[in-house]
């Protein structure tokens, strides 16, 4: 199964939004596989943003994720790379649709809640810098006797 990374930058975080940020994920369906809350190091921040490397906003951007606690996830589902892309919404908060995550819960492009992959090639590569193998489960949903 197509599995992504979405990481909750700091602005997300500070103002509360894990919650109702990954309750709209699971509502959606993707099962979540991976999650933890973290520290992201400037090193890490900088491998990350490289294909932005040269781009003039790339000092703040890391300054940014840097700058308090992510929460990152690796989330499963068909075709969820492309479906959480939906569910986030456009970079610039001011362009995304009322109903995404960034329409709804952000202003500027600067700080725009939430990352998540944007190809399958990212997201393998995402999910590796940011996870251990052993920090990804896999699991079934099928025993439901106690949910009553
Ligand atoms: P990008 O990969 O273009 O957007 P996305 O997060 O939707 O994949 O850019 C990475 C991040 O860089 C973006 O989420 C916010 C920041 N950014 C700026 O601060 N200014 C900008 O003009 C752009 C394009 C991005
Ligand atoms: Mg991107």
């Amino acid at each position: 199964m197509e599995k992504t990374f979405l990481m909750i930058k700091p602005d997300g975080v500070q103002r509360n939004l894990i919650g109702p940020i990954v309750s709209r994920l699971e509502n959606k369906g993707f099962k979540i596989v991976g999650a933890k809350l973290m520290q992201v190091s400037e090193d890490l921040a900088k491998t990350h943003y490289q294909e932005h490397a040269e781009k003039p906003f790339f000092g703040e951007l890391v300054d940014f994720i840097t700058s308090g606690p992510v929460f990152a996830m690796v989330l499963e589902g068909e075709n969820v790379i492309s479906t959480a892309r939906l569910v986030v919404g456009s970079t610039n908060p001011q362009e995304a649709a009322p109903g995404t995550i960034r329409g709804d819960f952000g202003l500027t492009v600067g700080k725009n809640i939430i990352h998540g992959s944007d190809s399958p090639e990212s997201a393998e590569r995402e999910i590796g810098l940011f996870f251990d193998k052993a920090e990804i489960l896999d699991y079934n949903l099928i025993n439901k006797d106690w949910i009553y």
